[in-house]
């Protein structure tokens, strides 16, 4: 049995109206309610049930419900709100077993909502474009779009009123192999956020044993671009437990897109060799973090796009954390990744487990299309036309190593 202990604060709601939407209704109870935070680390059983559950999380300032799916297998328990398809925590075991939340975020609706402008975008759902394009301007067959600068100059992960801050549509479910799904659902009408056409968005979360599975899916009515990632920071010494300078970063990528002053690439796939982007071995993402290198006085620290190597599903990073011995591995069809070592973090959030949030202590990876695509003809197209289908998928898979 779990222990519990402290409950989110939900300020508007409280936390009420918990409702077992399939599975053993024992390990739903069992799971149901226990608090996400960093500390005390609590040992699960070895194995857990395939499970979901669901509770109330919020109600917005129109009434609109915010709803809170707890998605269980063996050895992962993921938390997933409908405001934004935001993953509000990942809680997997050290490699002694015991058990923490490694995903940056908050306790309560409240304090997503509060943060959200532009916001640091904790395990959001991102689009319609995520990341930047350059001064908020695209041209597509002969057409120019303009979208909100959010990022002055630039527009910034789909703009002002972006989908990490709509309410999806959820439908929960299992998949064959009776692993918990939870399908979230947005349809973002013609021209919002200066974006052409109606774009039909999906967004399949499936919890497998030890990973977490994201499928994309999205149509259109006119032609227009997309670009769906999902923004969550890890921490896999536990989330509010410091910096991750100390994690052994590798990304499975010979080359990145340099970026200008504000952060939009010159358009050059560069070398990461004899340089400190140069993540083709596991190094610790401290040891040249500071290093006097115009890329990283750009992004005050690393937030840049790497080019995978090869194309098809496969991995594209790996993440150690040498004293848990926690390991992440992610695997994407996209071509490049971003890795962002959570540099605006400034010391004005405070978290799930109440702690404060500082430069660094957490590190995102946003499997994408490269940066300002619309406005590079040298990078891969982002362009979705009707009768087409926008698929891609990310695996996050959490394991322990024993080095
Ligand atoms: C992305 C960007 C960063 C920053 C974060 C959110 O990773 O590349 O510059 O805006 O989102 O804070």
């Amino acid at each position: 049995m779990l222990k519990r202990s402290v409950r989110p604060r939900s300020r508007r709601t409280g936390v009420a109206g918990r409702v077992i939407v399939a599975g053993a209704v024992a390990a739903a109870v069992a799971v149901a309610g226990t608090a996400a935070s960093a500390a005390p680390a609590r040992t699960m059983p070895a194995t857990m049930k395939a499970n979901i559950t669901k509770d109330l999380f919020g109600t917005l300032d129109d009434g609109t419900k915010v709803w809170r799916y707890t998605l269980t297998n063996s050895r992962i328990r993921v938390r997933i709100i409908t405001y934004g398809g935001i993953v509000q925590t990942i809680e997997v075991p050290d490699r002694r077993g015991r058990v923490t939340n490694v995903a940056l975020g908050f306790a309560t609706l409240d304090d997503y909502v509060a943060s959200n402008n532009p916001g640091p975008y904790f395990g959001a759902l991102i689009g319609r474009y995520a990341n930047r394009i350059a001064e908020g301007t695209f041209t597509l067959d002969g057409v120019t779009h303009q979208l909100p600068i959010n990022n002055d100059p630039n527009s910034l992960h789909g703009g002002t009123d972006s989908f990490d801050k709509r309410v999806w549509t959820p439908t929960a479910g299992r998949n064959s192999a009776g692993d918990p799904t939870l399908r979230l659902a947005l349809t973002s009408p013609d021209g919002d956020q200066g974006y052409p056409g109606t774009l039909r968005a999906t967004a399949t979360y499936t919890v497998t044993d030890d990973s977490i599975r994201v499928d994309y899916r999205a149509t259109t009515d006119k032609a227009t671009i997309v670009n769906l990632t999902n923004h969550s920071y890890f921490n896999l010494a536990g989330e509010g437990t410091g910096d991750i300078n100390g994690h052994l970063m590798q990304l499975n990528a010979n080359r990145y897109t340099p970026v200008d002053a504000t952060l939009i690439p010159t358009g050059q796939l560069a070398p990461v060799a004899g340089t400190p982007l140069d993540f083709t071995k596991p190094v610790a993402i401290g040891d040249r973090i500071r290093d006097n290198f115009e890329q990283l006085v750009f992004g005050r620290g690393y937030d840049h796009n790497w080019v995978l190597n090869g194309s098809g599903f496969r991995l594209a990073a790996r993440v150690t954390e040498p004293t848990t011995g926690r390991v992440l591995s992610m695997f994407t069809d996209q071509p490049g990744i971003q890795f962002y070592s959570g540099n605006f973090l400034d010391g004005t959030l405070y978290g799930t487990s109440g702690r404060q949030y500082r430069q660094g202590d957490g590190f995102a990876l946003e499997t994408q299309h490269f940066p300002d695509s619309p406005n590079h003809a040298n990078f891969p197209s982002t362009v979705l036309r009707p009768g087409d289908t926008y698929r891609t998928s990310t695996v996050y898979t959490f394991g322990t190593t024993h080095h």
